[in-house]
């Protein structure tokens, strides 16, 4: 019997590269140069798979190509936005997503971001490397403790109970978060020591730092604006490891210049890989490529789960992360 045929539309770990080829007839992307919208729509007209990744715009345009061959798109990534899931589901498409096995990287990110912005990490190595450094004085670049100050998350997910963890048992900080959905088991929540907001503006007034863990999408665009940003503290830190649509750049700007919150750690962004040019200005703001999941160890697992979600749909079954 011939083996499927599946299309990958960047670079990845090559133990994973290496088990594709094994598996399923497979057309790389040695180069690595992000797929067209054309090459795109020629993949699902020949492939029975595409494999795309969180950067790769699958638009309704795109899923309604004429003569489609794929029956499945196996995102490599957590996060889905870069797929019209409407339109997916109207063309009868299964998605697929790589769920918990980069939510640990994901939540040490976000505690990193933290720890570099509480503690000014981007600025004193800009210092160091400036080689204007003068030497250890009492004054000098004074950031805030993170120690046994509130967190406040908002999003109460896989990766954001795992920060939540980190956060309150290594760190002895105390957790609000606000979701608008179902809260995760009473024990779970327990264990967090976290507490629930009844709004996002309410969990703004409290916190010391705010993490989000809420998912790219319509609902939350700019979901982070002027007026919210205005209910911060001047000592409190935004740290964002979810889409970088979720935060209003000209607003964040402003609340970091006027000195509305005291610093913010950014590792998505709207627009990627753009990052808006008043953001690079500022020094009390932690910016990173978007590196969330980028460890060996995780990039391999996502590679497999898109191999085993595929393997699923191929074989009859349905895909154990199935989006729809
Ligand atoms: C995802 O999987 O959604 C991440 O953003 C990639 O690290």
């Amino acid at each position: 019997m011939s083996k499927p045929k599946v299309v990958v539309t960047r670079k990845w770990p090559v133990e994973v590269e290496a088990r594709l080829k094994e598996l399923y007839d497979v057309t790389l992307n040695e180069s690595d140069v992000p797929m067209t919208a054309d090459e795109l729509k020629r993949a699902l007209q020949t492939a029975d798979a595409l494999l795309p990744t969180v950067t790769d715009p699958i638009t309704a345009d795109v899923l309604r190509v004429e003569n489609k061959r794929a029956g499945i798109i196996g995102n490599f990534g957590v996060g889905y936005n870069n797929i019209d899931i409407a339109a997916a589901r109207e063309q009868g498409l299964t998605v697929t997503n790589t769920p918990d096995v980069l939510t640990d990287c994901t939540a040490d990110i976000a505690m990193l971001l933290l720890l570099m912005s509480a503690r000014r990490a981007s600025q004193g190595e800009r210092l160091v490397r400036s080689r204007r450094w003068t030497g250890w004085c009492p004054t000098q670049m004074l950031g805030q403790k993170v120690t046994g100050k509130t967190l406040g998350l908002i999003g109460l997910g896989r990766i954001a109970q795992a920060m939540a963890k980190k956060a309150h048992h290594g760190f002895g900080m105390n957790i609000l978060f606000y979701t608008p959905r179902n809260p995760p088991p009473r024990q779970v929540v327990d264990d967090l020591g976290a507490v629930r907001c009844e709004t996002i503006e309410d969990l703004l007034a409290q916190a010391d730092f705010v993490s989000l863990h809420c998912p790219g999408s319509p609902e939350n665009h700019h979901l982070i604006n002027e007026q919210r940003l205005k209910r911060m503290r001047p000592s409190t830190h935004l740290i964002n490891t979810a889409r970088g649509d979720v935060v209003d750049n000209i607003a964040l700007c402003k609340a970091l210049k006027e000195g509305w919150i005291a610093g913010a750690g950014l590792d998505v962004f709207e627009g990627e890989p753009n990052v808006y040019p008043g953001l690079l200005e500022l020094d009390n703001i932690a910016l990173l490529p978007h590196l969330g999941s980028a460890t060996e160890e995780t990039r391999i697992a996502m590679g497999n789960r898109v191999i085993e979600n595929i393997s699923a749909f191929f074989a009859g079954r349905e895909p154990g992360d199935k989006v729809v």
